[in-house]
């Protein structure tokens, strides 16, 4: 659709940047904060640990000063579980809940507000080994760690994001690093589609849980959202495509907004012979809470084609957030001839941005916020402390162009976090990937100074923000 004039991002429109606690924080077994999986998982190899990460920890204060220089009206950052509770559950380490309070309390002194999400990837060990996820306490657990982080923090924080990526941690888990399968599993899809169903189940009732401790609290999911394209316009590729969209993406929707279960997912399920069992309470649990606006994080499509019968393995393409295998019987994953990639070989499709921004409202008619979106590269520094990112700003200025369209669309957007605010450890490519808008002077083992440069795109993305997105 052509539009002949352009609407004008709304006033309040929250721009911002993010980031999460166990890429960014550092001080990862100090300060009283317990292991999470992420410290004890085996590290991708020629990656760094996570004991120093941006050392955001220590550093906030100048980091939050920039992101105000920058003009952000919001920071998404997610608060880490095991800083708060070392060993998942019972004692409260008050060091990590000072920290939290701080960093609240620094980003509004500039008046940038808080977004937080509650769960990024972070397990605390010692849940871990009780089972993570695949134990039904963990739905408890979490309202527990909800609860904690409400009382503390629901005076000022006012906008909450539940689980960052939950699609991810069910897809592709072990990249990620959070995947438990426990011993003598014998179906695996039925075991993970039950954690799935406890991350669910956990995410209702914090949201109804918000709504009844946080004054003015407003709740939303941040699943990892972006459409899914047939391979040829064959009607068993659009099928397909159908498919790997529910799977991928809907199946977390239609729970979050309206607490079912997506049909086609349903049905793999069965066929799998993999369907969740309910608690008593859950279905009730699931249909109470009710987000009041979608956070998702994109950063780009996704192509598939007709899974045939003929087809006795599934490919063995790379996979990780972005480049998924198909799922037998149900889709086959296709390369985009259209699409070109990033130097870490992830597709860029800023016209699917606005594609899945469409969708996803013409689905639930709620408020969106974008919470991730941006670009991986090897940036450098050069010796007069500057770092020429045009490729970033190219990027983001593609997709944020895509937004400006969408909006003109009637998709009603609250705001674009694009990640990262700083550079931080990516999930299994280390330090050397970058994202932020400001560089942080480290390598991938050696930490150097830590010292921070303003990149290129930090000035453009500070007048875009100044100018309320006019001048991108
Ligand atoms: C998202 C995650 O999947 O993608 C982030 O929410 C992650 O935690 C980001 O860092 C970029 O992915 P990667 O693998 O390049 O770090």
């Amino acid at each position: 659709m052509y539009h002949k004039k352009l609407k004008p991002f709304p006033k309040d429109f929250l721009w911002g940047a993010s980031t999460s606690a166990y890429q960014v924080e550092g001080a990862s077994l100090t300060h009283g904060k317990g292991p999470s999986c992420q410290d004890v998982k085996e590290l991708p190899e020629g990656t760094s640990g996570l004991e120093v990460c941006a050392d955001h920890y220590h550093r906030y204060k100048e980091d939050v000063a920039l992101m105000a220089e920058m003009g952000f009206k919001v920071y998404r950052f997610s608060i880490s579980w095991s800083r708060l509770l070392p060993e998942g559950t019972g004692r409260v380490n008050q060091e990590g809940i000072e920290f939290y309070n701080n960093l609240i309390d620094e980003c509004l002194k500039y008046d940038i507000i808080p977004l937080v999400t509650m769960f990024h990837f972070d397990m605390p060990a010692a849940l871990d080994e009780r089972g993570s996820w695949s134990n039904p306490d963990s739905v408890n657990w979490f309202v527990e760690f909800a609860k904690l982080m409400y009382e503390s923090y629901g005076d000022r924080v006012k906008y909450w994001l539940t689980i960052n990526e939950q699609n991810m941690l069910t897809l592709v888990g072990p990249v990620i690093g959070t995947l438990h399968i426990p011993e003598g599993c014998t179906n695996e899809i039925r075991e993970i589609y039950q954690q799935n169903h406890h991350m669910l189940v956990a995410q209702a009732k914090a949201m109804t849980l918000c709504h009844e401790m946080v004054k003015g609290g407003k709740i939303g999911p941040a699943p990892n959202i972006s459409l899914v394209y047939p391979a040829t316009c064959k009607p068993d590729d659009v099928i397909a495509s159908q498919n790997a969209n529910a799977i991928k993406s809907w199946l977390y929707l239609d729970m979050s907004v309206h607490g079912v279960y997506n049909n086609l997912v349903w049905a793999y399920l069965e066929e799998n012979d993999a369907t969740p069992i309910f608690a008593p309470g859950d279905d009730k649990a699931l249909k109470n809470g009710h987000p009041d606006f979608i956070g998702f994080n994109y950063y780009n499509t996704s192509t598939v084609e007709e899974y045939s019968l003929m087809d006795m393995e599934l490919q063995s393409t790379k996979t990780d957030q972005q480049n998924q295998n198909g799922e037998k019987g149900f889709f086959k994953s296709f390369r985009n001839p259209n699409l070109g990639t990033t130097e870490f070989g992830w597709e860029i499709d800023p016209v699917g941005f606005r594609g899945t921004v469409r969708e996803i409202y013409s689905r639930y008619r709620l408020p969106l916020i974008v919470t991730e979106n941006g670009l991986g590269a090897y940036d450098t520094l050069t010796e007069d402390g500057k770092v020429h990112d045009a490729y970033r700003i190219e990027y983001l200025r593609k997709h944020l162009e895509q937004i400006q369209l969408a909006i003109t669309d009637g998709v009603e957007m609250m705001g674009y976090c694009p990640w990262s605010a700083i550079d931080l450890i990516s999930t299994h490519e280390g330090a050397v990937k970058r994202y932020g808008f400001i560089y942080v002077d480290r390598e991938e083992f050696d930490v150097k100074n830590l010292d921070r440069y303003r990149k290129d795109s930090f000035f453009w993305y500070k007048e875009v923000i100044a100018s309320n997105g006019e001048n991108m």
